[in-house]
C-alpha cells in the first residue's frame, strides 16, 4: 500500500452498505484480538455484527458509518454512535475511527473523522465525545487535530489482556444544535 495513501487522491469516502459488513467485521475483529483500543473481548460474527451493530446506523441522521475505500478495498471506518441511551443524551454522539491493519499512519483516519464531522454538521447534535484507551498517541493526535479537547481520564476503567486500562475522554462541538 502506497505511503500517505490519503494524499494520493484515490481514497473514496462514502456511507457504509451491507456488502461492506464482512470487511468491516474483519477489520474490527483484528483490534478486538490484538489491541486495547476496543473493550470488546470476543470477535463478532458478520451476522451478529449486522443485527446488533450495523442496524443502529443509517446513511443519514446522527448515527452514521463512513468507510474509506481504496481500489475496492475497505481501508478504514469512522462512525457516530449514541453516547447514552437516556433520551436527553440524544444531542450527543460518540465518534470512533479504525483503519485497516496495515493502512494506519497514512492519513486515512484524519480524513475519515473530518468527513464524519462534516457529514453531521447539519444534524441536531451538540456534542461529540471520543474515548481513547491509553496509551494511543496516533488516536490522541488525530482527535486533538480534529478539534476535540481532552476533558479527563477515567482511571482503570476496563480490564483486558490481564490488566486495567485508563481511558481518556475527549469532546468537541458538533452539528447545528437544537
Ligand atoms: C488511530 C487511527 C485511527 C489514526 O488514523 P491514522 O490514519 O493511522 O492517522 P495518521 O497516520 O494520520 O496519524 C494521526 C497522527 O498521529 C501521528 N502518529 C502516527 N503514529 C504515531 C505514533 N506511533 N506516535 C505518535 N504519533 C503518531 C501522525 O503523525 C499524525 O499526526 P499529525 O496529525 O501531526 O501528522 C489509526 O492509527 C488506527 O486505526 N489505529 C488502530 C485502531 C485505533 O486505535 N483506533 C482508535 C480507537 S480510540
Amino acid at each position: 500500500m502506497a505511503k500517505r495513501l490519503a494524499e494520493r487522491g484515490g481514497l473514496e469516502i462514502r456511507a457504509a452498505v451491507d456488502d461492506d459488513l464482512p470487511a468491516l467485521t474483519a477489520l474490527y475483529n483484528h483490534y478486538i484480538e490484538t489491541s486495547s483500543a476496543t473493550f470488546d473481548l470476543e470477535p463478532w460474527t458478520v451476522e451478529r455484527r449486522r443485527a446488533v451493530w450495523f442496524a443502529k446506523y443509517a446513511p443519514t441522521g446522527p448515527y452514521r458509518i463512513l468507510v474509506a475505500e481504496d481500489a475496492g478495498q475497505i481501508v478504514g471506518m469512522a462512525y457516530s454512535s449514541p453516547w447514552r441511551e437516556k433520551a436527553a443524551y440524544a444531542t450527543s454522539v460518540e465518534t470512533s475511527v479504525y483503519c485497516l491493519d496495515g493502512a494506519t499512519g497514512q492519513g486515512i483516519g484524519p480524513q475519515l473523522i473530518s468527513a464524519l464531522l462534516e457529514a453531521l454538521a447539519t444534524e441536531p447534535l451538540h456534542r461529540a465525545f471520543a474515548q481513547i484507551t491509553l496509551p494511543n498517541d496516533p488516536s490522541e493526535k488525530l482527535t486533538e487535530r480534529a478539534g476535540y479537547e481532552r476533558v479527563g481520564v477515567l482511571s482503570e476503567a476496563g480490564w483486558k489482556f490481564g490488566r486495567y486500562w485508563d481511558v481518556a475522554l475527549w469532546q468537541r462541538p458538533i452539528g447545528r444544535g437544537r
